[in-house]
């Protein structure tokens, strides 16, 4: 669909604008760049796709030799059916165990769950909905105890209130009240707790120091480049240097500080008054986000929300927020010098020359895969003298060429297109509107970036692109191979000379997703079994091997005959591009935020949306309590290997 309306349920609604294309420049797609590595006819066709699909496939990739020796399975699990079930499953040898969930108290004082009395002072002090990333921070230096951090992206009405039914289908919008939205903003946001693997597993330690809610209301700060400017001013923050909250918080990543990185995804969602927006002062600009996409009633008791009432609210949404969840009375810093577009995540490498480099996806279709280089180098021994290493660097967007090489190129006010001829005069500007300056620059618009995941092993880089159904046969370039594109693929980077902070990269296709035994051009290694492949890849993780870890957004009965899970994947040597079923989540639900413990004793998986497309009322499943009294809960849940050691 091409407009979002405030009748769908949630997740159509975030599906639909992931659909929707934001990006209206014409930027050359790969195969319109340099000397083809494949003809433009091999390309385009459907004959293109599976030379493509069968290079990668076969490990007959030119550019990264890959060792030979490797032909059995380092994984060791027999993996699981790939189904649909109310109840989720992982491997034979391995508990999945129910750690968190949405209502758990997690601060003093917080009343027991009651969906039928929720409240949204309750909701403060309980764990918010719709978990998504997850980070494990060691107290102590142990990896049987310490902090989990956590994402509530957003919230899905018709699961958490009795009688609200579907929004797409019922069109109760307007049923949605003050108490509901209020609860709502307290449901998103993030959450912290001091976690510890105990005789009986992995506990919540409920009365720790350390707990601690975040919400849209959290007073936070603006940092980096952006803070204190104009277009970051409203009538909260005079000066343009404080914000209220964080909200649609999706992947993001852990500092080698010690810090949480939290990334605002769809923040266009929350904000009313399409009516506003032709002549507003911010027009260009919200309408390249996508705003105001009013999927909310957030705006009709909250005037923050209402772009005509507060006409730069959004701009100071769309950030990565850095938060200190060993010091709970910290606040909040949201990060300009990483840009303003829909963050999916950012996750970070220490480079060879010491600096930082944080690797961030924009989820949207056709929008941009970004790294930012930090200024100064990380200090290993002080954590302290990091606090402010995120706000001065090089933020640059990637171009993705035929020749096998990626340019990466600075978002840089002065330079290039970016100067007072397009309208940017700071580079606040250019973080602001960072989507517009990387259109100028001919960025290389992707099937939706999500997670991008550096390899300390390896030095390689991931990119997992979940899909992008809109991409046409014209579209069509060797970096998004597939017009159509249902199932998604990923994208394997390595670094020129192992330099994260190098202007160059080589790319190549790991695998592109869907049935192998089907006519969609995918191309997993002929070894995977047909439990072994997925569609949709999303977020991911590296264990301690170095080994990948898949986790993916949309498989269901319809599109893929499974839901969505975790997938092991080999990168090196024969098996390159097989993958196998690991753990698969209950009906409806999405995998979020896969993390491994340092030791990889515990796998935690995020479970977000169990029972979508269903109601309160009548819901597809009531995972994890299968309480006829209580619907189905978004929760993290603790892997292990049963009788210890390593999970996988
Ligand atoms: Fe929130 Fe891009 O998934
Ligand atoms: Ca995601
Ligand atoms: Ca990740
Ligand atoms: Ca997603």
């Amino acid at each position: 669909m091409s407009e979002r309306s405030p009748t769908h349920s949630k997740s159509v609604a975030f599906e639909a604008s992931e659909d929707t294309r934001c990006n209206t420049t014409d930027n050359p797609t790969i195969g319109d760049i340099i000397e083809a590595r494949f003809t433009r006819r091999q390309v385009l066709g459907s004959l293109g796709v599976s030379v493509i699909a069968g290079m990668a496939a076969s490990g007959g990739n030119l550019l990264f030799p890959k060792p030979v020796n490797a032909t059995t399975s380092t994984f060791t699990f027999n993996e699981i059916e790939a189904k649909v079930t109310a109840n989720h499953a992982v491997a034979n040898g391995h508990s999945a165990d129910v750690l968190l969930r949405w209502g758990d108290p997690v601060l003093p004082g917080a009343p027991e769950f009651d969906p039928t009395d929720q409240s949204a002072e309750a909701q403060a002090m309980q764990f918010g909905y719709n978990n998504d990333f997850l980070g494990f921070i060691p107290l102590n230096d142990s990896a049987d105890h310490g902090l989990l951090v956590v994402n509530h992206e957003y919230t899905n009405e018709e699961l958490m209130f009795p009688g609200m039914g579907r929004q797409d289908r019922d069109k109760k919008f307007a049923d949605v009240t003050k108490d509901h939205v209020n609860i709502e903003m307290m449901a998103h946001g993030g959450t912290v707790v001091e976690i510890k693997n105990t005789d009986s597993g992995w506990q919540v330690i409920s009365d720790s120091k350390y707990n601690r809610r975040i919400t849209a209301e959290t007073e936070m700060e603006i940092s980096g480049p952006c803070a204190g400017h104009d277009r970051m001013k409203t009538s909260y923050s005079t000066d343009g240097k404080k914000v209220r909250g964080m909200f649609n918080n999706c992947a993001g990543g852990i500092t080698p500080w010690g810090t949480w990185l939290a990334a605002e995804e769809n923040v266009n969602g929350y904000f009313w008054n399409k009516e506003a927006l032709a002549g507003h002062s911010e027009e260009r600009n919200l309408r390249r986000m996508g705003a105001p996409g009013q999927w909310y009633n957030w705006g009709k008791f909250h005037d923050r929300f209402d772009i005509a009432k507060e006409p730069n609210e959004l701009n100071r949404f769309g950030w990565v927020v850095e938060i200190d969840p060993k010091d709970p009375t910290s606040t909040p810093k949201k990060r300009t010098a990483l840009g303003r577009f829909k963050h999916e995540g950012a996750e970070t490498i220490v480079n060879k020359d010491g600096r930082l480099v944080v690797y961030m996806g924009d989820d949207q279709r056709f929008d941009y895969v970004y790294k930012f280089v930090s200024q100064a180098k990380v200090d290993t021994k002080n954590p302290h003298n990091n606090t402010d290493l995120l706000d001065a660097g090089v933020l640059s967007v990637a171009r993705f060429n035929e020749s096998g090489w990626v340019d990466w190129m600075p978002l840089v006010y002065g330079k290039g297109p970016l100067t007072e001829e397009n309208d940017f005069a700071s580079q606040a500007d250019v973080l602001i509107e960072t989507r517009r300056a990387a259109d100028l620059l001919g960025a290389t618009p992707m099937d939706r970036p999500e997670d991008v995941q550096p390899n300390k092993h390896t030095g390689s880089v991931y990119v997992m692109l979940t899909n992008n159904t809109r991409r046409k046969n014209d579209q069509v370039d060797s970096a998004n191979p597939r017009a159509e594109n249902k199932f998604g693929h990923i994208i394997e980077l390595q670094p020129s000379r192992g330099d994260h902070a190098a202007s160059k990269a080589r790319w190549e296709v790991l695998v592109t997703c869907g049935d192998p035994t089907a006519n969609v051009g995918a191309s997993f290694n002929p070894e995977t079994t047909k439990n072994g492949w997925f569609g949709m890849p999303d977020n991911c993780a590296i264990d301690t091997d170095g080994r990948l870890w898949v986790a993916t957004d949309g498989n269901s009965a319809k599109k893929t005959g499974r839901t969505d899970g975790v997938w092991a994947m080999e990168t090196a040597g024969k098996l390159r591009g097989t993958s196998r079923h690991f753990y698969r989540c209950p009906e409806g639900a999405e995998l979020c935020g896969p993390t491994f413990t340092p030791d990889d004793t515990a796998l935690f998986v995020a479970n977000q949306h169990p029972g979508d497309g269903s109601t309160f009322d009548q819901p597809s499943t009531r995972w994890p309590d299968f309480d006829e009294s209580l619907p189905p809960r978004p929760s993290v849940v603790a892997i292990t290997r049963i009788g210890g050691g390593r999970v996988g």
